[in-house]
């Protein structure tokens, strides 16, 4: 292993998180340029449709200098011009950089067979040098590539009991301080959150992220299969773009009482469990949602892992017992089924576990 290499990934490596959960239906990309060992410049791709990293971290010196630099990039630079901007490439040969070093193979089919031949085509040093922090980094980017879905992440608090809400379904506040930053940090590096028509009816919960008295707001998918969410509910000032996915049968004028926001229905087909998941999946893959945070109760929950669509779960259990006549989280005899446990950690009074399912 090369520590220097290494070194100068990882620090690119944190200016791609800069933007992580702003960038879909691009991936995060971090860069850096060194000269005679001193890095002169570092860039970070802000959002779809704004310079890539490489791009930006270029444009931050005097061209003269760049010349005989080392680019260091987490992602292998694109080459390619279906895009909005124009291919890095082309400004790296420009600007006589003399070596490239990227951390990640870009799925893109239109980026990986080509971008380290054009490079060293034109004589310039291009060099993947994989590590594992680079790696996970991009596995949802991976995922996405390779199945159109979003890389999903689901969230679920319950008490010692094994319950996620009181009597009846009555909202409690399960989790502490701490679990709750956590969760408003998770927010914000995802693309898009998921819940159902039975949790916001039930919670009404806003679905931003607050953050050091900052509010990011995320675009929200809703199942909602008989529309039978309020207008007056939270989420309509909260959150940013709204779709709906609903059953077929759902009429113009049903959808008409949603009037004043801009939602965006999608009719789905049902099956005999209710709306049909892989489809839903594969429409929010289709906009280019790359990271998707799950908010929701214990029963889609089941059904996302009954139907192979989560890849990562945090189950928070918080130490309190809820008793009899509450609602349990599950119903089924193995709910995190496929799960490996990854990681356990304290968050303040309650214990978060992490779960992943492999295959992507
Ligand atoms: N502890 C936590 O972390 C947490 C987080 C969020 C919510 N909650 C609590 O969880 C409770 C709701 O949980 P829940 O388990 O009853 O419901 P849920 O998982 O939030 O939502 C289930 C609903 O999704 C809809 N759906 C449509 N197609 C489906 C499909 N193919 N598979 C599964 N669901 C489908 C159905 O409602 P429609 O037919 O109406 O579409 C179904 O009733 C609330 O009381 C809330 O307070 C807890």
């Amino acid at each position: 292993m090369n520590i220097s290499v290494t070194h100068y990934l990882e620090a690119a490596l944190k200016l791609a998180e800069i933007r992580k959960g702003f960038c879909a239906p691009n991936p995060c990309v971090g860069a850096i340029l060194v000269k005679n060992n001193q890095i002169i410049a570092k860039g970070y791709h802000h959002a779809s449709g704004s310079p890539h990293a490489e791009v930006d971290a270029i444009s931050k010196v005097d061209p003269s200098n760049a010349s005989g630099a080392v680019l260091y990039v987490t992602l292998q630079p694109c080459c390619h011009t279906a895009k909005k901007t124009p291919p890095c490439t082309d400004l790296i040969i420009k600007s006589g950089i003399v070596k490239v070093i990227y951390g990640f193979r870009d799925p893109n089919p239109a980026v990986n067979g080509h971008t380290d031949k054009i490079l060293q085509t034109a004589g310039i040093e291009c060099t993947h040098y994989p590590i594992t922090l680079i790696d996970n980094f991009y596995a949802s980017y991976a995922y996405w590539w390779k199945h159109k879905r979003p890389f999903t992440t689901a969230k679920l608090a319950m008490t010692l009991d094994g319950k996620i809400a009181g009597r009846n379904g009555k909202r409690i506040q399960l989790t502490g301080n701490t679990a709750q930053k956590f969760t408003h940090q998770q927010r914000k590096y995802t693309d898009a959150i998921l819940t159902t028509a039975k949790t916001i009816v039930v919670d009404d919960p806003l679905l931003n992220c607050r953050i050091d008295d900052i509010i990011y707001k995320k675009s929200l998918y809703i199942i909602d299969t008989y529309l039978r969410i309020p207008i007056s509910a939270n989420v309509f000032n909260s959150t940013e773009k709204i779709t709906i996915f609903h059953n077929p049968q759902i009429s113009k004028k049903e959808q008409d009482r949603f009037q004043k926001y801009a939602i965006r229905f999608i009719p789905i087909k049902a099956n005999n469990n209710g709306l049909d998941l892989l489809e839903i999946f594969n429409q929010i893959g289709q906009d280019g949602i790359i990271d998707l945070w799950v908010e929701a109760g214990g029963k889609s929950f089941q059904a996302f892992v009954q139907n192979s669509l989560l890849q990562r779960a945090f189950i928070y259990v918080a130490p309190q017992w809820l008793g009899e006549n509450t609602q349990l989280a599950f119903s089924v005899p193995d709910p995190l089924k496929g799960a490996i446990w990854a990681n356990s950690t304290i968050l303040g009074k309650d214990s978060c576990f992490e779960f992943k399912w492999s295959g992507y």
